[in-house]
């Protein structure tokens, strides 16, 4: 599949074939879409918990009780489910942890250019915890980033996906600790292959898009 062929054949999995899973070499290159994304700075505010179990997707399917009912058989129903967290601050420690690991991939020639990242990346954190005062969703923003390249890397693997905002980020932050350990949950993506059944599919439900000449000037 070319790239707009890619693009048509995906669309947000509503109901999942429960009989396919996922296969362990593919999950590998799954996790290396989550792990390559870029980031601004390279700041990568992010930790993903992959449900592949049973009991682990009914611990995940705790964020989706009462209201968000609505995402439960996406996430049941799926191959796997990785919920993407973001870090709720960049203190020293992680600043510096980051740029200990550039350095251990060999990103710094010398020190200088070692300092000069380091600076550069807390200039950027700065900004946005002082001037912009709003750190926390800068971190978001790049873990939506990373969102969106998992969503068409998936796809390009022929692998479907739900995208799941709907999901109660309180419960789920308790279920795995994640405020004491720094995260905070932000969206889930169940992913597998879809059902035969799937009202959503494209030739039952064409896709719906706003027209080109509302959404592009060309300059
Ligand atoms: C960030 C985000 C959150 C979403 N949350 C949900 C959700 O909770 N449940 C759901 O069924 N679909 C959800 N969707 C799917 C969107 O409704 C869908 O992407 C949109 O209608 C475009 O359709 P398509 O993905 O089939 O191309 C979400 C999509 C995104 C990008």
């Amino acid at each position: 599949m070319n790239l707009k062929e890619t693009l048509n054949w995906r669309y947000t999995a509503k109901e999942f074939d429960t009989t396919k899973k996922i296969s362990d070499t593919d999950i590998e290159q799954v996790k290396a879409l989550l792990r390559m994304s870029p980031s601004s700075t390279n700041i990568q505010p992010w930790h993903f918990i992959i449900a592949e179990t049973k009991e682990g997707k009914e611990r995940i399917a705790k964020g989706t009780q009462g209201f968000f009912h609505f995402n439960e058989p996406k996430v049941l129903n799926a191959s796997h489910v990785v919920l993407f967290c973001s870090r709720i601050t960049a203190d020293e420690d992680y600043m510096q942890h980051v740029l200990e690991v550039e350095d251990k991939d060999g990103r710094f020639p010398n020190e200088d250019i070692k300092k000069g990242m380091y600076s550069g990346r807390n200039i950027f954190a700065d900004i946005h915890k002082y001037d912009l005062k709003d750190l926390q969703h800068w971190m978001e923003k790049q873990v939506y980033l990373n969102i969106g390249g998992f969503l068409l890397g998936v796809a390009s693997l022929g692998i479907d996906a739900t995208p799941m905002e709907g999901i109660d980020v309180k419960a789920l932050d308790e279920e795995f600790g994640l405020r004491a350990k720094g995260f905070t949950a932000v969206a889930a993506v169940s992913i597998g292959y879809r059902a035969e059944s799937d009202f959503n599919s494209t030739d039952k439900t064409p896709k719906s898009r706003l027209p080109e000449s509302e959404v592009f000037t060309n300059i």
